[in-house]
């Protein structure tokens, strides 16, 4: 089982994700600072396991505050906006600094900090748990999607699914958002093979969801991103499922760049698209898409692949972590609480209610 995160002995563990699948690394940390730097730099990633470690982010710098109880406000609102600062676009990590700070407001005035950092710590280990088990949630609703929609298919034949970015056990905790839907359907027999899309400039796909997939023995086939048209059209493909970083309340939904463009196609060949994320990816507050924040990341990115130069150093880069699918491309949202298809504006509000 890959121990994607742990919090044990006021210590953050966690597997380099930068090193995979060339070498396990597993990380112990006490400081704060350097569970922020995890984050920024992706040794952890992927929306729920970002609100998980910031959660626990949260507990290391409650952990290193030795002052007097009147100037721990202060520090405690320094310390949410320097996790806050770490990445954008994951909503995922908002709602886990929002829980720990619900939790600061109702009981700072009435304990202790002993007894405070003792409830928070209760929250963030929930913030975990919750997370893997909305994967199981996630897992059954979407195999039933599919079901459906394959019904007539199934009959004869499995199912060719295409994936982007990593959406896994080492994105989640648990079993994971999108590769969770697909490892259950995989152990019920509806699929012949993933499609892993390589999931540039990072390599998630390429480098995570195959290492994942290789050890669940899950046949998989790693394509670089340009491909997954050819293969549609091709029939290589029958559909395409991926997670999210944050859906606005009418279904628009950011997750890793290259995610659209594999949606545009998958219509064009008429093949349904899902999204697979938990409730807690859910953004009500922003209507749609064009308020997601998308985070721009350091050209060096681009410019090199890993540690070697491929470019002129001054090469101008736009390099977008993110893309924003709208929801007219997508046949179904599958969350914790169920699968949504159709109209997402009342829907998912019904989900948050
Ligand atoms: O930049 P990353 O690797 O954090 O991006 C991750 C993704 O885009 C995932 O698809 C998304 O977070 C859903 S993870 C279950």
């Amino acid at each position: 089982m890959i121990d994607a995160v742990s919090f044990e002995n006021n210590t953050l563990g966690y597997l380099d994700q930068r090193l995979l699948p060339l070498k396990e690394e597993y990380v112990r940390t006490k400081s704060y600072q350097d569970a922020i730097g995890a984050i920024k730099t992706l040794a952890v990633r992927g929306a729920p396991l970002i609100g998980i470690v910031a959660g626990y982010t949260v507990m290391l710098g409650l952990n290193s505050f030795d002052g007097e109880k009147e100037t721990f406000p202060d520090y405690f609102k320094k310390l949410i906006a320097e996790v806050e600062a770490s990445r954008p676009t994951a909503v995922n990590l908002f709602f886990a600094t929002a829980r720990m700070k619900e939790v600061y407001d109702t009981h700072y005035a009435s304990s202790s900090l002993e007894e405070l950092f003792g409830k928070m710590l209760v929250a963030a280990r929930k913030i975990h748990n919750d997370e893997i088990a909305n994967c199981d949630n996630m897992a059954r609703h979407g195999v039933e999607l599919i079901r459906q929609d394959f019904a007539e298919i199934l009959k004869t034949r499995k199912l060719n699914v295409l994936t982007h970015c990593n959406t896994g056990t080492l994105a989640t905790g648990g079993s994971g958002t999108a590769l969770g839907v697909i490892k259950h359907a995989w152990n019920e027999g509806l699929i012949e093979k993933v499609i892993t899309a390589e999931s540039r400039p990072l390599l998630q796909g390429l480098r995570l969801t195959a290492w994942e997939l290789e050890q669940e023995n899950i046949p998989f086939l790693s394509i670089s991103d340009s491909s997954s048209a050819f293969l549609m059209q091709k029939g290589m493909i029958d559909f395409g499922i991926v997670g999210a970083d944050r859906i606005a309340a009418n279904g628009d939904t950011a997750n890793k760049i290259g995610t659209f463009a594999h949606a545009v196609s998958a219509e064009r060949h008429g093949l349904p698209y899902y999204i697979a994320a938990p409730v807690s990816t859910i953004d009500i507050s922003i209507s749609d898409g064009t308020q997601i924040p998308i985070e721009e990341r350091d050209a060096d990115e681009l410019r090199t692949i890993f540690g070697t130069q491929v470019a002129m150093p001054s090469t101008p880069v736009l390099n977008y972590a993110f893309d924003v699918t709208p929801a007219e491309y997508i046949r179904g949202i599958v969350t914790d609480k169920k699968a949504v298809v159709g109209n997402y504006v009342s829907e998912l509000q019904k989900l948050i209610d």
